[in-house]
C-alpha cells in the first residue's frame, strides 16, 4: 500500500450565483484525479498556470474536502481533514499562509503547539534556530515578523514550519519559484538531504519542468485540472508521450533537450466550461475528429508510463485501458 492513495478526485467550485446565491456553473478545479505516492518518493506535479496544482496539494493535505473522491494517507482517510500528523503543506502564498502578528519563531513552532508538544523557551529558540540553519537563515530572523522578510525568505520560513512536523509526506508548492538561482539550488538539495535523511515522500508542485525533472523520480502532468501523462521524469522529459508534454517539454531551454517541437498555442480553455472529448484538443498539433469528441482512456502506453491520448506513442495491445483519471 503506498503512503498516499489519491482516488478519481475533484473539486468543483461554485461559480456565477444568481440572484439567490446558486451557483449557475460549476469550476471543475480539480476533474478526477489519481494518484499514488510511496513512502520516500518524490513525485513532481507540472502544469500551466490554473490547471489545478494548488487546488490538489490542499485537497491533499485536507485544507479542503473534495467535491467527489478519496484521500488516504498511511491507510487512513483524510478528506477534510487539515492538520493530520506527517503531511504537512509549503504553501505557494507565504504572506497569506503566516499571521502576521506572529514572529517567524511562533510561526516555525506552530506545530508543536497544535501537538500540544511543551519546551522550554531556550530548547525552543534553540530547535527554532536549527530549522532555520536548516533552510539557510540566521537565527536572528526568529524575532522578525513575515512583512519583514523577502518573498524567498518567507518562502523558508514556510518551509521550516513545515519541517518541524517531520512530515512523511510534505507537499511542496512552488517551494522554489520565486528564489534565486543559487538560493533554489540550496533549498533543493535541502530538500533532498532530508528525503534521504528522514525517508521523507513529497509531491513537489512547480510549472518549472526542468526543476521537477531534478528533483523528482516520478512526474505527472496536469492539464485543466486531469493528469494527462505519468512516468518516470527522466523518461517523460526525454520521450514524451502527450504533445502537451511535448510542447512544456520543447519550451525548456535546456541544451541536449529534444526540442524544436510544437509550440504551445493560446491559451487553456476555461474549467468552468472545458471542451468535449479531450480537454486538449483545441490546442493540439495533432488532434482527429475523435479527439474533439470522445475523451481519451487513462491508458499504460509501456510499463510505467501512462497517458491520456488517442494518438500519443506506442500502445501496449497487453495493457487494458481504463476511464480517464482511474485505476
Ligand atoms: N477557492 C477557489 N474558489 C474558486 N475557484 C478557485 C479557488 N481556488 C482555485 N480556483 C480556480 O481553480 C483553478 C485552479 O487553480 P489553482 O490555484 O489550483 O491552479 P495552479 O495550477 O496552482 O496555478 P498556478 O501555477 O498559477 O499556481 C483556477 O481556475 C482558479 O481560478
Ligand atoms: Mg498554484
Amino acid at each position: 500500500m503506498s503512503l498516499l492513495e489519491v482516488h478519481d478526485v475533484r473539486m468543483h467550485y461554485p461559480a456565477s450565483p444568481d440572484a439567490w446565491g446558486r451557483p449557475r456553473a460549476w469550476l471543475r478545479a480539480v476533474d478526477g484525479v489519481s494518484l499514488s505516492i510511496a513512502e520516500g518518493e518524490v513525485v513532481g506535479l507540472v502544469g500551466e498556470s490554473g490547471c489545478g496544482k494548488s487546488t490538489l496539494g490542499r485537497v491533499i493535505t485536507g485544507l479542503e474536502r473534495p467535491t467527489a473522491g478519496t484521500v488516504r494517507f498511511g491507510g487512513r482517510d483524510v478528506a477534510g481533514r487539515a492538520g493530520t500528523p506527517g503531511l504537512q503543506l509549503v504553501f505557494q502564498d507565504s504572506l497569506g499562509s503566516m499571521d502576521p502578528r506572529w514572529t517567524a519563531a511562533e510561526i516555525v513552532s506552530e506545530p508543536w503547539r497544535a501537538r500540544g508538544r511543551r519546551m522550554a523557551r531556550g530548547e525552543l529558540r534553540r530547535k527554532v534556530a536549527g530549522l532555520l540553519s536548516d533552510v539557510g537563515l540566521e537565527a536572528a530572523a526568529m524575532d522578525r515578523y513575515p512583512h519583514e522578510f523577502s518573498g524567498g525568505q518567507r518562502q523558508r520560513i514556510g518551509l521550516a514550519r513545515a519541517l518541524a512536523d517531520e512530515p512523511r509526506l510534505l507537499v511542496c508548492d512552488e517551494v522554489v519559484s520565486a528564489l534565486d538561482v543559487s538560493v533554489q539550488a540550496q533549498v533543493v538539495n535541502l530538500l533532498m538531504r532530508l528525503r534521504r535523511e528522514r525517508g521523507m515522500a513529497m509531491l513537489f508542485i512547480s510549472h518549472d519542468l526542468a526543476v521537477v525533472e531534478h528533483v523528482s523520480a516520478r512526474m505527472a502532468v496536469m492539464y485543466l485540472g486531469r493528469i494527462i501523462e505519468e512516468g518516470r521524469a527522466r523518461e517523460v522529459c526525454a520521450r514524451p508521450l502527450h504533445p502537451y508534454t511535448a510542447a512544456l517539454v520543447s519550451a525548456v531551454p535546456e541544451p541536449g533537450r529534444a526540442r524544436g517541437g510544437p509550440a504551445l498555442q493560446g491559451e487553456p480553455p476555461s474549467p468552468l466550461s472545458p471542451p468535449p472529448g479531450c480537454t486538449f484538443h483545441l490546442r493540439c498539433p495533432i488532434a482527429t475528429t475523435r479527439c474533439g469528441a470522445v475523451s481519451p482512456s487513462w491508458r499504460e502506453a509501456s510499463p510505467g508510463r501512462w497517458v491520456a491520448c488517442h494518438e500519443a506513442g506506442p500502445t501496449d495491445p497487453g495493457v487494458q485501458a481504463s476511464p480517464a483519471g482511474t485505476r
